[in-house]
């Protein structure tokens, strides 16, 4: 029986973003019942949708409901973890006949918008827990409109119309890109997108703080030392309590995030632990 939008529950979290969606079988999902999830996802920004048991072509099918899927991104090495499927991301710390099946490892992924590296990063991303060690590796979620209302009003005023540039040349653990070298002359010159530090959200037309990454950032036009300071001061915001949701990850579960408004890092976790996701992306149109 296909689930209808009268069985949906959408159940807040008792943080400033974060609804789990409850009463839903990804794989079969009625269009009314998807058009719920969507006026919930807008809402609070970050959806958790519990005890999944999908594939990739459920996965990519249900994430292509948001939009057009995007392609993944590029891996340290160059090739795509699913050459079958060059828009699921595996991320994994499984090695397999001595190679990472998937990218990010284990360590510490930054905070970060998901390729905002790129002029047209996708809005959305899809996280579906395949293989999770319980109480290892949370991921967290900062709401990026909530600092921008509670910046100082002078620093906002500072930062209007100012851009930055968002680095390309590593990921969010860290590791170096196929194609790039290990520094470049100036921050202009870093590879990457430049986009506008205050962005507006193309649906909701509420505004909110555009970051990206922290690594190798330059905000356009200023010099070095002061984007630095800058920068530092903004990015003391990021990952706030009240503005923040940590996902502690149960096998089957699939989190939605907009990456329009919300970034998102995770917690290192012991390497002898297992843990696997696929991740979808959908396409997203120029920051403005
Ligand atoms: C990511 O997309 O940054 C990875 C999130 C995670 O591994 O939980």
């Amino acid at each position: 029986m296909s689930a209808t939008a009268d069985t949906i529950e959408v159940v807040p979290f008792e943080t400033p973003i974060g609804a789990e969606i409850r009463g839903v079988d990804l794989q079969r999902l009625h269009d009314a019942t998807f058009a719920a999830i969507k006026r919930a996802w807008l809402a609070y920004k970050v959806l958790r949708i519990r005890g999944q048991r999908i594939d990739d072509d459920a996965l990519a099918g249900f994430s292509a409901r948001f939009g057009t899927l995007d392609r993944a991104p590029i891996k340290a090495v160059g090739t795509s973890y699913t050459p079958s499927r060059p828009e699921v991301t595996v991320i994994s710390n499984i090695i397999l006949d001595g190679k990472a099946i998937g990218g990010l490892g284990s360590g510490e992924s930054i905070w970060h918008t998901d390729m905002s590296y790129n002029d047209i990063p996708p809005d959305a991303s899809v996280l579906y827990g395949i293989e999770v060690p319980e109480g290892h590796g949370d991921t967290w979620f900062c709401d990026m409109e909530r600092v921008l209302e509670d910046l100082p009003a002078a620093l906002r005023a500072r930062i209007a119309g100012l851009t930055c540039k968002h680095d390309s040349t590593r990921n969010s653990a860290g590791e170096l890109r196929q194609g790039y070298q290990e520094s470049y002359p100036s921050g202009e010159e870093q590879p990457g997108a430049v986009h506008p530090l205050i962005r507006t959200h193309p649906e909701t037309g509420r505004k909110s703080l555009f970051l990206g990454r922290r690594r190798n950032a330059h905000v356009m036009g200023l010099p070095r030392a002061e984007s630095e300071a800058l920068l530092d001061e903004l990015w003391a915001q990021v990952g706030r309590s009240d503005a923040t949701w940590i996902q502690t990850w149960k096998q089957g579960d699939v989190v939605i995030c907009d990456n329009r408004c919300v970034m998102h890092r995770r917690d290192e976790f012991d390497p002898s632990l297992r843990r696997l996701m696929h991740r979808t992306q959908i396409q997203g149109t120029r920051p403005f």
